[in-house]
């Protein structure tokens, strides 16, 4: 299986691309979570992608796209894999597509996780997640222990830099201007699944097999 996620920030993505990795056996692959892992350590990489990020704008194209082809050669992705956050433009769009076809790899579909703009500010001011691992929390809906400590890893839960109101109406803003053209994009390729990703984890979990199981016919 390779899947595409695709939906503003705070949409679900990582929530259900996580579900979905266990579910298929392959990995869930969000370049947001490379990206934090490499300014937490102080890379290159993360001095460049900071600013970017702290700002709500893209990551340029090149670094982005190197980056991937990188992930994607790896042993684990050979089975297949879902990309979290990638492709945000129509360039990344095009060098993916040609990465796939150079591997004879086909897409299975872009899912795209429909979710009105208030609601996206609401669950992504109220986001915890857990420094070391990962695991997203939410004040509101799914809240972390009142320890402050992971209950998978240990590890510190904090909120990120990116989930101030502010930031995240810019990431909208990016998202609508960049990358929702991305869905004519797939459409036109007979790609596109779009998933009403408003109602419980479990109901959007749902969705997403029953769109699935028509995939898999
Ligand atoms: P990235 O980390 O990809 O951020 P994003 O796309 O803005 O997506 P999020 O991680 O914010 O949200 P999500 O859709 O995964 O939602 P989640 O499941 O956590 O990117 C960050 C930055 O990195 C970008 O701004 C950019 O600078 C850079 N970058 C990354 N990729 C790039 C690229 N390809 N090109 C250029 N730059 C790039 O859920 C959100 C919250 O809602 C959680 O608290 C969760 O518990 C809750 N929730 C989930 N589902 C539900 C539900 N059904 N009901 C209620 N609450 C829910």
């Amino acid at each position: 299986m390779r899947l595409i996620l695709l939906g503003p920030p705070g949409s679900g993505k990582g929530t259900q691309g996580a579900w979905l990795s266990s579910r298929y056996g392959i990995p869930a692959i969000s370049t947001g979570d490379i990206l934090r892992e490499a300014v937490r350590q102080g890379t290159e990489l993360g001095k460049k992608a900071k600013r970017y990020m702290d700002a709500g704008e893209l990551v340029p194209d090149e670094v982005i796209i190197g980056l991937i082809e990188e992930r994607l050669s790896e042993p684990d992705c050979a089975k297949g894999f879902i990309l979290d956050g990638f492709p945000r433009t129509v360039p990344q769009a095009e060098a993916l597509e040609e990465l796939m076809n150079r591997r004879g790899w086909p897409l299975d579909a872009v899912l795209s996780l429909e979710v009105p703009d208030d609601e996206i500010v609401q669950r992504s001011v109220n986001r915890r997640v857990c420094e070391k691992c990962g695991r997203v929390f939410n004040l509101l809906t799914d809240p972390p222990p009142p320890d402050g400590k992971c209950p998978v890893c240990g590890g510190r839960i904090i909120q990120r830099d990116d989930d101030n109101e502010e930031t995240v109406r810019a990431r909208l803003r990016v998202y609508n201007e960049q990358t929702a053209p991305l869905k004519e994009y797939y459409e036109k390729r007979g790609k596109l699944i779009r998933v009403d990703g408003v109602g419980s984890i479990e109901e959007v979990r749902s969705r997403i097999e029953a769109a699935l199981k028509q995939v898999a016919e």
